[in-house]
């Protein structure tokens, strides 16, 4: 999908298919409502009514596109019409189409222009890599019609492809099997990247891991014989504005290790490196819109496998940070991978690490599929996220880090366990992550709940893999800018 922006009316506009958003409380121009019965396009949330104007426009097809009341219109309303919008230019075929609002934008051209561009692309999106018979499909071309606001439309739309291309970028690593997806393969994607976008990357194979001493990513990933990779990937330099350290769980696949899981939807635990896909993501996006931020994308990379190698129930291991660590359950191996990669984050001095992870069962049950679970030990870094997740519907629901969370994962015989007690699962978790970033200002996002969907609830999702943390986080890092 490729998406544009023209100047000039859209009910002017010759094309194959004109897609008017319109709010039940506006009134429609007589030319379209000339086309229709009174009542049949009553502008109801998400209605949809497909014209055939024959002539009496000079669009072939025009498709309407209910927004509801005009007070309830928001970015995200707008990134959903636009996702139906894109997904019925599919279906009918077309080449490109132009879609237009009728009468006052509820929102900025800018953020009109942001949130057409993200709908179109990530409402097209389909993970068909291992298709043989995909169709091929030919690109289609969105263009959204601005009238007199093109200019300002233009520069949100520029920005809406760069923030969806970092989804999709970050959805397609999610989706991509454990066989595919390895964690060599993800630190060849670094090295790729940072080739591509000027990028300083690092990538340090097993051998590199064990002279430095990780030896979180390494006990997790002993069990495999696809090797653990650490991976940091560094934007801008320390001269330019303040640093932040994105840190993703990179657990390519997620067996449970001796602890193992049960079959059933083992499948779906090749989603456990969305935490590392979102951080990929995110450092896509800020190179390509130039952010004046030293931005450091830490990514722990590692195959949790049961095998005669494979770390156990009982061990006690050496962390990078030197803090020892009693395994209880294989099964909480994000947060021992996390462990060392939080303890890297501090050498950097940054303003803010945030990791994102798809740490907990837990956190399922507390907040569902709708949010992201967020602990940590700073209001103000917790605030901005809240914040960003409102403006990117990437939403953030914080959950209490007491100091009686954190005694829970101390263990008797080693610093700390890896497990705590039966309840608060999703919040020891984020108990046991503190003791590894020291001061420096930290929130923990568990996006266990939010990266992989099997029934979307927004046209602009489709099943699988989600990308969420990507917009979210350009969203916080952008606040750090001036
Ligand atoms: N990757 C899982 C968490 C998860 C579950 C992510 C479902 C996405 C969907 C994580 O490594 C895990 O297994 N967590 C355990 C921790 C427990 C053993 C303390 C869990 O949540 O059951
Ligand atoms: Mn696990
Ligand atoms: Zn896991």
């Amino acid at each position: 999908m490729e998406c544009e922006v023209q100047s000039g009316e859209l009910l002017a506009t010759e094309t194959e298919l004109a897609v008017l958003l319109y709010a039940e409380d506006e009134t429609l121009p007589a030319e379209v409502t000339a086309l229709c019965e009174p009542n049949d396009a009553n502008g109801r949330w998400k209605q949809q009514t497909l014209l055939y104007p024959r002539g009496a426009l000079p669009a072939r097809r025009l498709l309407l596109i209910g927004m509801g009341k005009r007070s309830g219109i928001t970015a995200d309303t707008v990134r959903q019409a636009a996702a139906i919008a894109a997904q019925r230019a599919q279906e009918l075929k077309v080449s490109s189409y132009h879609l237009g609002y009728n009468g006052h934008l509820p929102l900025t051209p800018q953020q009109f222009g942001v949130a057409f561009a993200e709908g179109s692309i990530l409402g097209s999106y389909r993970y068909t890599r291992y298709k043989s018979d995909r169709e091929e499909t030919s690109e289609i071309t969105a263009i959204l019609q601005a009238g007199s606001d093109a200019p300002e439309a233009v520069e949100g739309v520029r920005r809406g492809q760069i923030l969806a291309r970092a989804t999709t970028f970050a959805r397609d690593l999610a989706n991509g099997p454990g066989n595919e997806v390895t964690p060599a393969f993800l630190g060849q994607t670094a090295v790729e990247m940072g080739a591509r976008l000027g990028l300083q990357v690092t990538v340090l194979d097993r051998a590199q891991l064990i002279e430095q001493g990780f030896g979180g990513i390494l006990a997790v990933g002993q069990g495999s014989a696809n090797e653990p990779r650490f991976i940091v990937m560094e934007y801008g330099t320390g001269g330019q504005g303040p640093t932040i350290c994105l840190v993703g769980k990179g657990i390519t696949f997620d067996t449970g290790g001796i602890s193992i899981k049960p079959a059933e939807k083992m499948d779906d635990m090749k989603m456990d490196m969305s935490g590392a896909a979102a951080v990929f993501g995110a450092m896509q996006a800020v190179a390509e819109l130039q952010l004046p931020l030293h931005v450091v994308g830490i990514v722990c990379a590692a195959e949790n496998m049961p095998s005669g190698t494979a770390y156990r129930p009982g061990d006690i291991i050496r962390t990078l940070s030197g803090k020892t660590v009693e395994v209880l359950n294989t099964d909480a191996e994000g947060r021992i991978v996390l462990a060392d990669g939080l303890f890297y984050a501090q050498r950097y001095q940054p303003a803010a690490i945030v990791d994102l992870a798809t740490l907990t069962g837990a956190i399922m049950v507390a907040l569902g599929s709708h949010a992201i679970g967020l602990m940590g030990n700073n209001q103000e870094l917790a605030n901005r996220l809240i914040a960003a997740g409102e403006a990117t519907a990437e939403r953030v629901w914080q959950l209490p880090l007491w100091d009686e969370y954190r005694d829970a994962m101390k263990s008797d015989i080693a610093d700390l366990k890896n497990t705590g007690g039966r309840y608060g699962g999703a919040i020891t978790a984020a108990g046991f992550l503190a003791a590894f970033v020291g001061d420096y200002p930290w929130a923990h996002l568990d996006i266990a709940g939010t990266a992989w969907v099997e029934k979307p609830s927004r046209a602009y999702q489709a099943r699988g893999a989600t990308g969420v943390g990507v917009r979210l986080l350009v969203e916080l890092l952008q606040g750090y800018v001036g």
